[in-house]
């Protein structure tokens, strides 16, 4: 058994290496270009698991994010016409507090809750 998980890691990691370089002592650049779109945050994009560039164009050199990789709160941010320092529920239907992950919400719209 743990003969066939090493076989089968060492398959993942072949297959990925295929496909670019893991790079883990890299950071994760927000916002990352890829096949031309942008990208704010850690993504799940023909991955299993989310992932990030560490260029902010992508090149073939990415990671697996931890916990400490997702994108963060941008501060102040501007929401319609009010700047904000912190996060906010304004906006929200469910009154949970957010943010952006940019200083210009009305224009680049990317957020997360907080
Ligand atoms: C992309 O990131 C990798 C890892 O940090 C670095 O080695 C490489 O030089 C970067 N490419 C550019 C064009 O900066």
């Amino acid at each position: 058994m743990a003969q066939l998980v090493g076989l089968l890691w060492a398959w993942i990691c072949l297959l990925h290496s295929a496909v670019g370089m893991n790079y883990e002592d890299g950071e994760c650049v927000f916002p990352f270009q890829y096949e031309n779109k942008m990208f704010y945050d850690c993504i799940k994009f023909k991955a299993k698991h989310k992932w990030c560039s560490v260029n902010a164009t992508y090149e073939g050199y990415w990671k697996y994010c931890a916990r400490d990789d997702f994108a963060k709160c941008v501060f102040p941010f501007w929401y319609r016409r009010m700047i904000y320092w912190e996060c906010t529920d304004d906006g929200h239907k469910f009154g949970k507090k957010w943010c952006s992950l940019t200083k210009n919400y009305n224009k680049d719209q990317v957020w997360k809750f907080c």
